[in-house]
């Protein structure tokens, strides 16, 4: 090695012994007769201080610069009292170099690798992704990520789980996004898929009789890209036998405890076990089927005043098979009318038309009724004193509070007041940073109608089973139909997903048939797990986590793209590389590929 020590080992016991460190100039302060520098690897920084007695390691030292490489042999010495740094592992004490070499010179960075990132223009992190990783910061992540994962190992090897790599080059996974395609140089005109999971397989290695399975699963979706997904991301992929729902929910609320415990120590689970939620509850009770459980403010609901109401804006909602919701702004009452119109502009980003706002300013009277001077509000105008008693009664709103509204479509109330819900957590302080609210989403419906294609479609995938008792009815009634499937979710985020799946022949057969495609396609498509279910499937099911969700949110990290060593922006490109680009003549002619661009 280069180095005896590295730059976060060295402490008082080491004073007096001779040491060789190596790494990269964190920063250099030359102080004439002095030279200080800083030296930074992935474990720390070490001060190293060069006296000009020392005339070759002073003439050396006085030439190297901010990301040099530097290899430096000196002795450990204490700091003199009042010059220790309590903030670093290595403070109590300097290297009085002997020898300074320079391992390799360096352009200037083209951001400062010491300063905060949240200062540097992400696409200059991501184009110049080795520097951004040398920060403290991202390698932490990337290291937390490897502790998690290796942890994620351990966990399920000690369980008789076996971890299985499955291929990359497949063929098509539905699991709701596009496939990523790769053409298939010996077999001219015909394609891979790359796997959105590795979903099919995993089911056809419990046929096998594996019984337990286990991959850190690399996925591919070819969707639109936020925060919280990439092109390309992790799963930690997973599949038992001869269990239940219940099973699997036991498998993995303990993992997920200990990584909690061994990772974020300081943080508290808010309930234990954690709650299991109905996809009906959580849609009526947040708007979204991923509630942030840190916080209450649970929506109310007035749908069933709409239809008698002489208040255009609930009377049409109601009329039109629309939903009037709520949420209460705890002491919003102190908004300022234009604070109140952007929490309005707010909600119309989710398509909503208003918001309703009533400010409670004082108590109900004797009767509990609330007189016109207990509200602060444009609307009260139009509703009658028992539409209003229900409105704030419904709100459990106090003196103090603003009541909101939202009257549209469904889909439209849930979704702007699932984010306003968040908002008000936001503005109104009502989240504690270091709660971690684990929830199970269950029973979720099997189908959905998808307008567009005029078809019904798989809400998980299409090897989710429905439950048993409603099987009946998924010619009669297929929107009825539950499926055995449950989401855990994390303050809000979707941290994985799975279902007890169908492993019956006939059943998944009919399954198709619902979904809409005709035997031939059933065949073309699936006619390999069809086939393998009449050899003995058993029971099973499994489920999936996101890690780089879950990484991301025990590092605190805002993006996915920092707890991943090289992702591609919002746009699917990699900045370093330059990628995707175009591909050589030849090689599209030996895959017998011709591009034709359609004209802008
Ligand atoms: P699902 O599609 O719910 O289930 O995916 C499981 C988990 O993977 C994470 N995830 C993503 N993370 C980053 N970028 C993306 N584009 C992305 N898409 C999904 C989420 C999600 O909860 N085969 C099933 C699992 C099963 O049924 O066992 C599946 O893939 O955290
Ligand atoms: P308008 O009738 O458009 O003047 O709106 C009166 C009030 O109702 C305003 O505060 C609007 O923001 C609000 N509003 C209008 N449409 C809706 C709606 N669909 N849901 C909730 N509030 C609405």
């Amino acid at each position: 090695m280069l180095k005896t020590h590295t730059c976060g080992a060295l402490k008082l016991e080491h004073v007096g012994s001779t040491v060789t460190l190596a790494g990269w100039v964190n920063r250099r302060r030359d102080h004439g007769g002095l030279i200080f520098i800083d030296l930074r690897d992935r474990f720390g920084m070490t001060q190293v201080t060069i006296d000009s007695d020392q005339t070759a390691a002073h003439d050396v030292a006085a030439q190297v610069r901010g990301e040099y490489v530097v290899q430096v042999t000196g002795k450990v010495a204490a700091r003199p009292e009042g010059l220790r740094n309590p903030n670093l592992s290595t403070g109590d004490i300097e290297v009085l170099a002997e020898t300074v070499t320079i391992l390799n010179t360096a352009k200037t960075p083209p951001f400062y690798i010491a300063g905060n990132a949240d200062e540097v223009d992400e696409t200059l992190r991501l184009k110049y992704r080795y520097l951004d990783i040398r920060r403290p910061r991202m390698a932490q992540n990337l290291v937390l990520r490897h502790q998690i994962v290796r942890q994620i190992r351990e966990y399920f090897s000690a369980r008789d789980f076996v971890e299985i790599e499955t291929p990359i080059l497949l063929k098509s996974t539905p699991e709701g996004a596009r496939d990523f395609v790769v053409p298939s140089r010996l077999r001219p005109g015909e394609f891979y898929a790359l796997p959105q999971s590795p979903q099919q397989l995993k089911q056809l290695l419990m046929v096998a009789g594996m019984e337990r399975y286990f991959q850190i699963a690399r996925c591919f979706r070819d969707e639109d890209l936020r925060a919280d997904r990439q092109l390309e991301f992790t799963q930690l992929d997973l599949e038992m036998s001869f269990v239940d729902a219940d099973d699997i929910r036991a498998m993995i609320e303990p993992l997920l405890i200990e990584l909690s415990g061994a990772i974020l120590p300081h943080k508290r689970i808010q309930t234990l076990p954690f709650p299991v939620i109905t996809y009906a509850d959580a849609v009526e009770f947040y708007g979204i089927d991923r509630p942030d459980l840190r916080f209450g403010q649970r929506l109310f609901n007035l749908t069933d005043l709409g239809a008698a109401s002489a208040f255009g804006v609930f009377k049409s909602a109601a009329e039109s098979g629309g939903a009037i919701k709520g949420v209460v702004f705890p002491g919003g009452n102190a908004l300022s009318r234009r604070e109140i119109d952007e929490l309005t502009d707010f909600v119309k980003h989710y398509d909503a038309k208003g918001l309703v706002w009533i400010g409670v300013t004082g108590e109900a009277d004797a009767a509990g009724h609330y007189p016109a001077e207990s509200l602060r509000s444009q609307v009260t105008k139009f509703l009658t004193p028992a539409e209003i008693d229900a409105i704030v009664t419904r709100s459990a709103a106090k003196a103090g509070d603003l009541i909101l509204i939202v009257a549209d479509k469904l889909a439209v109330v849930n979704q702007s007041l699932a984010n306003l819900r968040l908002e008000i957590g936001r503005r109104a302080g009502l989240i504690d940073p270091n709660l971690l609210a684990y929830c199970w989403v269950v029973d979720f419906p099997l189908l959905e109608y998808n307008e567009d294609e005029n078809r019904w479609q798989a809400v998980h995938h299409p090897f989710t089973s429905a439950r048993d008792e409603d099987w009946a009815r998924l010619e009669s009634d297929p929107g009825s139909v539950l499926a055995k499937a449950y989401d855990v979710v994390l303050n809000g985020w979707e941290i994985g997903g799975g279902s007890i799946r169908i492993h019956r022949s006939d059943l998944q057969d009919r399954l198709f048939t619902r979904l809409g495609m005709t035997p031939e396609q059933t065949q073309a498509q699936f006619g390999h797990l069809l086939e393998a279910f009449q050899y003995g499937a058993p029971p099973h099911g499994g489920i999936a986590l996101g890690i780089d969700r879950l990484v991301a949110l025990f590092a605190e990290a805002t993006s996915i793209r920092d707890v991943i060593a090289f992702p591609k922006t919002a746009a699917g490109t990699d900045l370093m590389l330059d990628s995707p680009c175009p591909i050589t003549d030849a090689q599209l002619a030996e895959l017998s590929i011709a591009v034709r661009l359609a004209k802008k």
